[in-house]
């Protein structure tokens, strides 16, 4: 038998707020999924309801989004594959959305490429501390002091305070502009929807047919 619209759970999508989740909005659009008011870039407003589809969005900070996602706040989030790499949550990760593609990868400046050669002991400055310690340690076997930073991470080198950074490429350009190119790619990253594991049993019909809308769109 067929719910009534007003008994309907809520179905609850984290998005990472800026790009991805505009990006978001335009493809749920695609398929009939709407949410007038989370189009104005200028609101300061973090949650949005769709009350006719019984859908919620919150826009939380990318590093946030697999936390509400496993945890069950969000039963569906959109997120890059960095955050997902880096957090390691217990989450369903079910779809590449195929937007917001980019890399991750080891950059500094071109002398810096022969360090990476022979195992020596270097700084790695990263956002990612969990992705260049994986890639370091797991991948290529070089013992690396790791240094945390929150943004900015191209300053690393440029200051002294690493020999090398690991972080996100996109155009290339923060790095051309700071004198710094990539010297190896640890991997491609794209933007992917992750699901809560109870979320997925719970609501497996809603989310297969969300999940089915959204290939035929990709
Ligand atoms: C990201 C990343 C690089 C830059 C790469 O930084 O950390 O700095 O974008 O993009 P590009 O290759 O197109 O130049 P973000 O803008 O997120 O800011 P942050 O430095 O504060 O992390």
């Amino acid at each position: 038998m067929t719910e009534a619209v007003d008994d309907m759970r809520y179905l609850t999508f984290a998005l990472a707020k800026g790009r991805l989740a505009y990006k978001t909005l335009e493809l749920l659009e695609k398929i009939g999924i709407t949410c007038e008011e989370m189009k104005d870039k200028d609101s300061r407003k973090l949650i949005f309801v769709n009350e006719a589809l019984r859908l919620k969005f919150f826009l939380a900070k990318g590093s946030d989004v697999p936390t509400y996602v496993e945890y069950g706040a969000a039963d569906i989030g959109v997120v890059g594959s960095d955050t997902i790499l880096e957090e390691n949550r217990r989450v369903y990760e079910v779809l590449d959305l195929g937007f917001g593609k980019c890399r991750m990868c080891v950059c500094g400046p071109a002398s810096a490429k022969e360090l990476l050669q022979h195992h020596e002991l270097i700084r790695v400055a990263s956002k990612y501390p969990k992705i260049a310690k994986d890639y370091f340690y797991n991948h290529k076997h070089q013992t690396v002091d790791i240094i945390k930073l929150n943004g900015s991470v191209e300053l690393g080198p440029i200051v002294g305070l690493s020999d090398v950074i690991v972080d996100i490429v996109e155009t290339g350009s923060t790095l051309h502009e700071n004198g710094l190119a990539v010297l190896e790619e640890i991997c491609p990253l794209s933007a992917r929807m992750i699901v809560n594991q109870v979320s997925m049993k719970m609501e497996a019909q809603r989310i297969k047919e969300l999940l089915q809308s959204l290939k035929e769109n990709l």
